[in-house]
């Protein structure tokens, strides 16, 4: 019991993303570009990441504090071996938690059906362009928009549906995949979320003239047919809903042109163990030191209150603001 956890913007902490791995068999420009992300690029070393026991044991410590959410990102959180072991584990420390899987799609074929059996409750996959050469050029990797597709039917038949698919959308290279895709996933079964580029990370060169703002890819769908509001299901939602003219789902998610921080109640989780408080942070608290220096569950839950109740960050409303630009964490270290 006690008070409700509250930062200094007096935003609760709700939601948590774990980052299994800073791996990833994809090459997004918009995230691990190929030139940065190369093969001298340093990965964590196994020992670094939280074992399951240790992510278990954080996420029994997160849901004492008031997490009613806990989203598995990474990287491609699929590349860790044994996710659905995890997911089993966690199910049983917090039952009460709702939880969810970020994963690029192309291993979620094969893995679908066990994440389902082992208490899973909702997968977002994504998934930029319907066409091999627009995808490839999104994600620079060698792999078929077809085996995407395969994970996102296999996910739909175990049992996840709706499907949540996101696409990051950038001027000049997939513009044309929006109406591509939210005709293709206009059913029950799956709902297309459009993400304005962001400015993650160090390394993707990004230039406010590469986002296409959420104003132009709304105006784009209403060609095809009219798009109503739909309310918001929750406080913190990303992503605007609509139900479009056929009867579908689809959400834009307007991080860049509207910035939804004031009711932002995520925090996340690195692979090895350090809690940051922003997409954008700089910097994070090291949880795993303490964890395996012995402390005991009160001593860490005081060390995540202490961080969250210092919380100020609201970087995408300071976005265009002059001053010095920190460093900042990369998107593959602590998932979307
Ligand atoms: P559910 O509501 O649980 O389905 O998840 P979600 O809406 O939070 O979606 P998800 O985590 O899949 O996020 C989708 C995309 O929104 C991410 O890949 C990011 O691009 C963006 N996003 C999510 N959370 C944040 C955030 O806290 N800040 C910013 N700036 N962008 C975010
Ligand atoms: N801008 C917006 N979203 C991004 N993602 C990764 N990099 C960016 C970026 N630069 C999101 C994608 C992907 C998820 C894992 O992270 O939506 O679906
Ligand atoms: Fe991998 Fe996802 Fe980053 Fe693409 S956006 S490189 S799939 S972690
Ligand atoms: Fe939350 Fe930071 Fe994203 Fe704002 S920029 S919504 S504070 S994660």
């Amino acid at each position: 019991a006690g008070s409700v956890l509250l930062d200094r913007l007096r935003r609760p902490l709700r939601d948590l993303r774990i980052s299994l791995t800073d791996r990833c068999n994809f090459r997004c420009t918009y995230c691990m570009p190929r030139e940065v992300f190369g093969p001298g690029y340093e990965y964590l070393h196994r020992r670094d990441l939280l074992d399951f026991e240790e992510i278990t044991r954080l996420v029994g410590i997160f849901s004492a504090l008031g997490t009613r959410k806990i989203r598995l990102t990474g990287g491609e959180p699929l590349m860790r071996r044994n996710v659905p072991e995890l997911v089993s584990q966690l199910r049983r420390r917090a039952p009460e938690v709702e939880l969810a899987l970020t994963t690029n799609g192309s291993l979620l074929a094969r893995f679908a059906g066990d994440l389902h059996a082992a208490g899973l409750h909702r997968v977002s996959v994504s998934l930029d362009a319907l066409d091999d050469a627009t995808f490839m050029k999104m994600n620079d990797a060698d792999v078929p928009v077809s085996r995407v597709v395969e994970g996102i039917d296999a996910a739909v038949a175990a049992g996840f549906s709706p499907v949540k698919i996101n696409s990051v959308i950038r001027r000049g290279v997939n513009e044309h995949a929006i109406e591509q895709l939210a005709d293709r996933f206009s059913g029950p079964d799956h709902i297309v979320r459009f993400i304005e580029y962001m400015d993650v990370g160090n390394s993707n060169g990004w230039r406010m003239q590469d986002v296409v703002p959420a104003s132009e890819i709304a105006a784009r769908l209403e060609m095809d047919g009219s798009l109503s509001p739909l309310p918001p299901r929750e406080i913190g939602e990303v992503a605007r809903r609509f139900r479009t003219a056929r009867g579908g789902e689809i959400g834009i998610i307007a991080s860049v042109t509207q910035p939804f921080c004031k009711n932002c109640n995520r925090a996340r989780l690195s692979s090895d163990g350090r809690l940051y408080t922003c997409l954008f942070g700089s910097h994070g608290t090291d949880l795993r030191g303490p964890l395996r220096a012995g402390a005991s569950d009160h001593e860490i839950a005081e060390i995540i209150r202490a961080t969250w109740e210092l919380r100020g960050d609201r970087y995408s409303e300071l976005r265009t603001a002059a001053g010095p630009k920190p460093r900042k964490i990369e998107m593959s270290a602590i998932g979307g």
